[in-house]
């Protein structure tokens, strides 16, 4: 659990109609300062009304830092830059999973660990070949998720310290088998057995691109970006799925099961969909041949949001975005990829950061704007892209679902504040 300052308990007084009350302040390593409420309606009969938690702090938690004022996101106090710099993927999940960097020999373990697991149950093709080629891969990745825990029982039950480890490997290696699988599935293509020889990313874009006669030899670029994207999206504390990962854990939920609720969470078009959307909206404006101002002014009358833009917590610049559009022209370049789509999210963000409808409500590049235009460089297919941020956002997950399976969380339960008909009787059917 959260490592509180060791300032003395400041107290907010809060005036009712019938009394005044003293609530504690917590306050943050990084300052940020809280009204703790937990005692307020057994104390006043008051509840606190914040329709979609916007401005509530539901856990204390240790894994990551953003100030949306400022632009900054840290996991476990390390700036996004410099993991996005130096770190790998798997690196970076075990800092987030297990709070710190690891040490040469624990990195080889569980390296070792994800080969290990990488293969899925053979009994799951079965499960796959179910699956209509016109189902949706989020669809189906959430669907197999589920499945997984069919063929994992013996990590459902978390007793100790090992079985976690071991339930961690397992998911974060076998979702890129599944979630390539759901690709094959989706194109009427055989899935491909995972190589053990390749690293994480590698290994991915093998399941992915080879076909049983011809394996896929990816540009080193490609490896890196992959790597990048997967780096950039592994945890963003709160947000939509990873609120509802929490959400389903603190009932006493499996891993999988949370996870797999996760998935749902992200494929709104709000959140991990927006990728999705972001380039099928710059798309459109190359087909049509539209200026990105008639665009704009699209999105000023309301007619249609601009995707990749805004966020819930950013007021400012989302690092991610920066570190993004700083990436994607030089993938695009080594790989020979010379997409008008970059031209035109380039012109759209210049156009927008100019636009006073813009600028005053703070409507920023977010990380989906850019990120799509890499996964079309790295010949991902669009229906592909929100399962994409899924892989990347699952370390973030079960770090997550592992803070509120060691700590006190109490089953995650909001209140309401009633609006609807007050007692009144059935009315037989006749009567009506
Ligand atoms: N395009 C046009 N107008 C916008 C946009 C946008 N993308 N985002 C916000 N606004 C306007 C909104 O209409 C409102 O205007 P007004 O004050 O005139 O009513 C004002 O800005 C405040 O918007 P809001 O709806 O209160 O903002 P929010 O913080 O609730 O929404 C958001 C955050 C991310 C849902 C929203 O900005 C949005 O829909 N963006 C597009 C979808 C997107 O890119 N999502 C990815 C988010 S980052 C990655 C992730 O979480 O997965």
């Amino acid at each position: 659990m959260s490592k509180e300052t060791d300032k003395p308990t400041q107290m907010a007084r809060l005036i009712l109609p019938e009394k005044e009350v003293e609530l504690p302040i917590v306050i943050g390593t990084e300052d940020e300062h809280a009204i703790d409420i937990t005692n307020l309606r057994a104390d006043t009969g008051y509840i606190t009304l914040d329709d979609g938690y916007r401005n509530t702090g539901s856990v204390k938690s240790d894994i990551t830092y953003i100030d949306g004022e400022q632009g900054i996101l840290r996991y476990r106090g390390i700036p996004i830059e410099q993991l996005a710099e130096h770190s790998t993927f798997v690196e970076t999940a075990m800092l987030l999973i297990n709070g710190e960097l690891p040490s040469r020999e624990n990195l080889a373990q569980f390296r070792a660990s994800l080969t290990e697991h990488e293969m899925i149950h053979e009994g799951m093709r079965h499960s796959f070949a179910g699956v209509p080629p016109s189902g949706h891969p989020m669809a189906t990745l959430s669907a197999m998720i589920n499945t997984l825990s069919c063929y994992n029982t013996d990590v459902m039950r978390m007793e100790d310290e090992l079985t976690f480890e071991n339930a961690a490997a397992r998911l974060m290696s076998k979702i890129r088998t599944v979630a390539a699988a759901a690709f094959k599935t989706s194109v009427g293509e055989p899935m491909m057995y995972p190589h053990p020889e390749l690293s994480y990313c590698r290994n991915f874009l093998h399941m992915m691109f080879s076909i049983p006669y011809k394996d896929y030899e990816p540009d080193p670029d490609e490896v890196r970006a992959l790597r990048l994207f997967l780096i950039l999206h592994a945890d963003h504390e709160q947000n939509c799925s990873t609120a509802t990962v929490r959400m389903v854990g603190s009932s006493g939920a499996n891993l999988f099961a949370s996870c797999a609720a996760g998935v749902c969470a992200l494929w709104g078009p709000l959140h991990g969909g927006a990728n999705v959307m972001v380039v099928e909206q710059l798309e459109r404006i190359h087909k049509l041949g539209m200026t990105v101002e008639q665009l704009v002014e699209r999105v000023k009358r309301k007619e249609e949001r601009l995707y990749g833009f805004g966020h819930a917590v950013y007021k400012s610049y989302d690092p991610r975005a920066h570190i993004l559009r700083d990436h994607a022209p030089k993938v695009l370049s080594k790989l020979t990829v010379n997409d008008p789509l970059l031209n035109i999210a380039r012109r759209m963000e210049e156009t927008a950061l100019n636009d006073d409808y813009f600028v005053s409500r703070n409507l920023y590049p977010n990380v989906d704007f850019y990120s799509g235009v890499l996964l079309r460089a790295m010949g991902i297919p669009v229906n592909m892209y929100t399962v994409m941020f899924a892989i990347g956002r699952l370390p973030g997950w079960i770090a997550h679902w592992k803070e509120v399976h060691d700590g006190e969380t109490r089953i995650n339960r909001p209140r309401q504040v009633y609006m609807g008909a007050v007692k009144r009787d059935y009315v037989p059917v006749d009567q009506r």
